[in-house]
């Protein structure tokens, strides 16, 4: 690039450039940067407005991008990916691509797998719909992986920092007592088991709706006639890893950062931050996030998600068992879903 990348905004702790990533990363400095938060364009067969790239070249199209994160990544830094699943066009299997990128930056890139975590949204609507409500063959897509990575098998991080309130069993177990025994899968629970530490440790599942319907962003764009960002991830995505792998001061950079989810956590989390972004009317957009009165409350984030508990803190998760009553409802399709016909309902005799 012959030119500095555009610097578009800039903030207390961060800085929004409207420019292609490859182009701004390349004028980075080697080991500068703690954490890669991102969320890159996923390879979907249904093409989004920004122009996804297809599942089968995503790899060779990443490869450019994650060589520089390798570069740029301090030894102990920490590459977060947020990429949800794709279709074989036409036929009801799922694309490989996401584990190819993850196989790809691990064998030929040299990166770890610190841990996968899958980011699950109670929200999410049944699709596509032509498999999942019309011939009812597959069930509904609610989950993205979330790759985590690093230069280093010891990348800087702390499950402390993103604790979880005790459930409803722990907090019953910590008050009645534990009885010390061996579990029938061999794990042997000792008396610590039941030494209250305040609050759990986190599974790699996390749930978070992407319901947000009424925010200052929102708002914003609306008001000013600005196209709303078609893939924000909510904030809650962004702020968990920030939170595990950052420290105060620490660098955090969103390469593909569509309306800056990310710079807007690291600003309130006094991170240090860029987000680079291709589009100019999703920074145009973006710019509200810095601008607003104040932090909306988590009932204005949330509201319209019945998801959420009075407690606003834990979702319901249904045991697979909820409705099997002994019986199977319906013959299965014979050709898989094939041809479009509806399975005869079983007679009842
Ligand atoms: C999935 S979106 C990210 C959304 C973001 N996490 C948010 O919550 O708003 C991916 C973004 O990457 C941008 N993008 C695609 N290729 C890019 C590139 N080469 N450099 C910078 N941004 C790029 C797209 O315009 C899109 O806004």
């Amino acid at each position: 690039m012959d030119c500095e990348p555009r610097l578009f905004h800039k903030t207390k702790h961060g800085s929004i450039y409207h420019t292609d990533a490859l182009d701004y990363l390349a004028t980075c400095k080697v080991e500068s940067v703690d954490l890669v938060m991102t969320s890159p364009p996923f390879g979907l067969v249904r093409k989004k407005e920004y122009g996804n790239v297809d599942a089968g070249d995503y790899v060779d199209w990443f490869k450019a991008f994650a060589k520089e994160f390798k570069r740029v990544l301090k030894p102990k830094g920490s590459l977060v990916i947020d990429i949800g699943g794709a279709w074989v066009p036409g036929q009801p299997s799922r694309s490989l691509y996401q584990y190819e990128l993850v196989i790809m930056l691990c064998r030929e890139l040299g990166f770890h797998l610190a841990q996968e975590f899958f980011w699950w949204s109670p929200s999410k609507l049944p699709s596509p719909a032509e498999w999942v409500t019309v011939r009812r063959i597959r069930v509904k897509d609610a989950v993205n992986c979330v790759w985590w990575l690093s230069p280093t098998p010891w990348p800087k991080a702390s499950n402390r920092r993103v604790r979880a309130p005790y459930s409803e069993a722990m907090l019953g177990l910590l008050k009645n007592g534990y009885q010390p025994k061996l579990r029938p899968s061999g794990h042997d629970i000792g008396a610590k088991f039941s030494i209250d530490n305040g609050a759990a440790i986190p599974p790699n599942l996390i749930a978070i709706p992407n319901t947000e319907s009424n925010t200052y962003y929102l708002r914003s764009c609306r008001d000013r006639g600005l196209r709303v960002h078609p893939a924000r991830f909510p904030a809650d995505l962004p702020e968990f890893f920030i939170r595990m792998l950052t420290d105060q001061g620490d660098l955090v950079m969103d390469p593909f950062a569509g309306s800056c989810v990310t710079g807007e956590v690291a600003e309130r989390l006094r991170r240090r931050w860029v987000c680079v972004e291709l589009v100019e009317e999703y920074l145009k957009g973006a710019l509200a996030r810095f601008q607003k009165p104040g932090r909306e409350t988590q009932a204005e984030l949330f509201a319209g998600n019945s998801g959420r508990d009075a407690r606003g803190t834990f979702y319901k998760v249904y045991h697979p068992g909820a409705l099997w009553n002994g019986t199977d409802e319906e013959p299965l399709p014979d050709d898989g879903g094939y041809s479009r016909r509806m399975p005869r309902k079983r007679v009842v005799k």
